[in-house]
């Protein structure tokens, strides 16, 4: 169970590279890399030819390597239907204040799963991370989880007025409500996958003192990434990178049985170098690791349109809301 694993988990867990692999020094690491095995975990499913072949190693070193990282990912083999279903059973969901966008995601925002908030400026990506680190700390009976909030805040869009606007309108005390939500601000892309490190020790704090964080926010995502990688070349380090960030954050939210939400901006007009506006930054790196991809956009005045892009359990279909001064809430 998904409580136990973060039990038994060391406090100051690091992010692991693929050198951390026995028998993986610099050379091999180099090479799988290049090859685009950029992760334990991506090691951890391949075959032992392939891992041969792009390391120019035997296969038996191979399957050795293949099986550490196995160990090391966490990744086993087969599960019992009854663990699989007591894992199951642990996911929660948080409300995010309107009933059709909750229908939309299943039941609302999912813990031990990636929700991507992609749209265009204004089209209120910001609004629903501020309204689900409030409806987190509900009871479970209104929607939440009872539990704190880890936000990476990128763009300096982090407002505790706007959560002390929505927790008074949902009559909670704004300061206690704000007392469960820690922030902190990402100065370059480096900084922001650190501060996932960081937000493991943090949980692993509170968890200390009774208090378990249930939700990650990461608004936004792409921002530094796409600040700082312009340009052809650089588009490689720059997916890879991401796809590190995106499991990095994935494992938080498995370990923690925490919700992971995080934005992606759009442009309106679509420029040379990021084409369809629709197409978010990240491209498919972001679209396969995210469990769930919004696609959201203006609409009349308040009302807003959600729509699940690539979901593989539900259907891709709309819902629309509306961002007032109480927050999110149904139309
Ligand atoms: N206090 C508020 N009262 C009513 N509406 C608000 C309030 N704050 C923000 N909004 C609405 O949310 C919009 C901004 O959405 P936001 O989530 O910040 O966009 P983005 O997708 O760029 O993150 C504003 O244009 C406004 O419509
Ligand atoms: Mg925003």
């Amino acid at each position: 169970m998904v409580e136990d694993k973060s039990e038994n988990s060391n406090e100051s867990e690091k992010v692991l590279d693929l050198e951390d692999i026995p028998n993986v020094g610099s050379a091999i690491a180099e090479k799988l890399r290049s090859a685009g095995f950029t992760t334990i975990e991506s090691v951890a499913v391949a075959s032992p030819s392939e891992i041969s072949s792009v390391a120019e190693i035997g296969e038996s070193l191979a399957l050795k390597i293949i099986t550490s990282a196995r160990k090391l990912a966490n990744i086993g083999g087969f599960e019992s239907g009854d663990v699989i279903l007591q894992r199951r059973r642990s996911i929660g969901k948080i409300t995010t204040g309107s009933k059709a966008l909750d229908e939309l995601l299943g039941g609302g925002g999912e813990t031990q799963a990636i929700t991507e908030l992609f749209g265009e400026f204004g089209s209120g990506k910001t609004q629903i991370c501020h309204q689900l680190a409030v409806n987190v700390q509900l009871p479970k009976e209104e929607g939440g989880l009872e539990g704190a909030v880890v936000v990476i805040d990128t763009e300096g869009t982090f407002r505790p007025e706007r959560i002390a606007q929505m927790a008074e309108a949902k009559g909670l005390d704004a300061d206690e409500v704000l007392k469960n939500i820690f922030v902190a601000q990402a100065y370059n892309s480096n900084h922001q996958m650190l501060l996932v490190d960081n937000a493991k020790e943090l949980a692993n704090k509170l968890k200390t003192e009774g208090k378990q964080v249930r939700l990650m926010i990461v608004d936004s995502l792409t921002a530094h990434f796409r600040a700082e990688y312009v340009g052809r070349g650089t588009l490689a380090d720059r997916q890879q990178k991401l796809n590190r960030h995106l499991h990095d954050l994935l494992r938080f939210g498995e370990l923690f049985n925490a919700a992971i939400v995080v934005t992606n901006q759009v442009m309106a007009k679509p420029d040379q170098f990021f084409g369809d506006p629709t197409k978010p930054v990240g491209g498919h790196i972001v679209a396969h690791t995210a469990t769930f991809r919004v696609y959201l956009r203006k609409s009349k005045g308040e009302l807003r349109v959600a729509r699940l892009i690539d979901s593989p359990h539900l259907p891709e279909s709309e819902a629309v809301f509306k961002v007032t001064e109480r927050g999110i809430e149904d139309k």
